[in-house]
């Protein structure tokens, strides 16, 4: 490999890299598809194809559909202006707390100390004003739901340290690319996420249960780090074996009689009956199993190592959104802002960042009403898409009167700035009833 391809194969957390080409990402590091089936009701960004891909959601899926306890866990990064981009997890976290999920957002503080030298009181201040006032004002409900400081938790900060017994330096180096000059809190940040992704299955966050991590593809390094952390620190491990059967692996020294027993026990328990136990491979074959009850066995094991000292760590699992594309056709970032739209922007300033977007409209009306215009191209299209309009039919509407030359940019773009004032308008009146409540969300630790 090349210095370039090495590059290439990596995905750099802190570059401002703007990802595109999600196919290729999902096949060179191993995200599966996301997939609809079985969720109830999916909201816009699901039903879309917003949300691409995941790891471990099955999980999460079986959680949902047996109405069993699980978790959804993000953070924001307290160094810059909350817009419209990131109101996408926002609106996953929404749909999953309507589910029954409990809801943890951490302010990455101690990431933002690390990577961009924003002092503690500073990173308090953003968290409030830009992102958790409008949270709240976006519909969070204050049930099962808490908002923590990295720099606060102790837990959080505890599990850096102690799980990172199980990792070495050549495995940073191969995930992250660090080197002889890589500063040593930057280091430790991706640590400090690990500690994010894993406390909620704390036995004083709720225990052992499966925790969904929404983020962009840039994140993707930091949660195959959790969940190889993760799994390191499991007592059982569940696979197929060798020879095509699967079988019940007991990954440590100690108490390996008892475990196996237990195993047995709920093996059993959930009706299996052809069992093989081999305590000198450590070893329990279920032969009536098939892959396909991996994770269910999985499942039902994982809980129990609590009682033997262990984590029960259930596999952080992941899902995948893109990116919206800044009004100026870069990315959207904080830092430009007429890329981007602000939750506090004015609704005047606004709708004019609106009109000013860059569209895949023809370069005169002549031309785009004989040639059509390219929705795939255009950013208003793509606002419309994430977060404008609900209706599907009236978004296939524009998508095939834009190709067809007779949907112009000039009313897109009047609708979806009406629509921007209509939303923005509303959040930011919610935004002042939210600093009376935030209380019942924020815990300081
Ligand atoms: N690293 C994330 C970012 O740059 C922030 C973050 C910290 C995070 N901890 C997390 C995201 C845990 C998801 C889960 O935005
Ligand atoms: Fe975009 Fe609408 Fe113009 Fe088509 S007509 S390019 S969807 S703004």
């Amino acid at each position: 490999m090349t210095p370039e391809d090495a590059k290439k194969a990596r995905i750099d957390p802190w570059a401002s890299t703007q990802y595109e080409d999600y196919n290729r990402l999902m096949e060179q590091f191993g995200i599966e598809p996301f997939s609809l089936d079985g969720l109830p009701n999916p909201p816009k960004l699901f039903r879309r194809g917003v949300v691409f891909g995941q790891r471990g959601f099955s999980y999460i899926k079986s959680a949902i559909l047996e109405k069993k306890p699980f978790a959804i866990l993000t953070a924001l990064m307290p160094s810059g202006k909350m817009h419209i981009g990131h109101k996408a997890v926002m609106d996953q976290c929404l749909y999953y707390q309507s589910l029954g999920a409990d809801i943890f957002i951490g302010v990455a503080d101690i990431e933002s100390f690390a990577t961009r030298g924003v002092s503690f009181e500073k990173a308090k201040e953003v968290a409030l004003e830009e992102y958790i006032l409008t949270y709240i004002a976006l519909g969070l409900e204050p049930e099962r739901c808490q908002i923590y400081f990295q720099s606060k938790r102790t837990p959080v900060k505890d599990i850096a340290f102690t799980f990172a017994r199980k990792l070495n330096w050549s495995t940073m180096k191969a995930i992250y690319g660090f080197g002889d000059s890589t500063n040593m809190s930057h280091a430790i940040a991706p640590l400090i996420q690990v500690g994010d992704i894993i406390h909620p299955q704390l036995p004083q966050y709720g225990g052992p249960r499966p925790v969904l991590v929404p983020v962009g593809v840039d994140q993707d390094p930091h949660i195959r780090l959790s969940r190889d952390v993760a799994n390191a620190h499991r007592l059982y491990s569940v696979t197929k074996t060798k020879d095509g059967r699967v079988g019940v692996f007991i990954k440590v020294d100690e108490n390996v009689e008892k475990l196996l027993e237990k195993a047995q026990m709920i093996v059993s328990g959930l009706g299996f009956l052809k069992l093989e136990k081999i305590p000198k491979y450590k070893a329990l074959y279920v032969n009536d199993a098939d892959f396909g009850d991996i994770q269910k066995l999985d499942e039902a094991l994982a809980p129990v190592e609590v009682e033997f000292g262990g984590t029960g760590l259930f596999p952080p699992a992941s899902s995948y959104h893109r990116f919206l594309t800044g009004l100026t056709g870069a990315k959207m970032s904080s830092s430009d802002p007429p890329s981007a739209i602000f939750m506090t922007d004015t609704p005047e300033d606004a709708k004019k960042k609106v009109k000013r977007a860059k569209t895949g409209g023809g370069v005169t009306v002549e031309e785009h009403k004989a040639n059509g215009g390219n929705p795939d191209e255009c950013v208003v299209y793509e606002l419309f898409t994430f977060h404008l309009l609900e209706d599907d039919s009236e978004l296939d509407g524009i998508y095939s009167r834009c190709r067809a030359g007779e949907q112009m940019c000039g009313s897109c773009k009047a609708l979806a700035a009406e629509r921007v004032e209509k939303m923005l308008v509303g959040i930011q009146a919610k935004r002042e009833a939210a600093r009376e409540v935030l209380d019942q969300y924020v815990v300081y630790d």
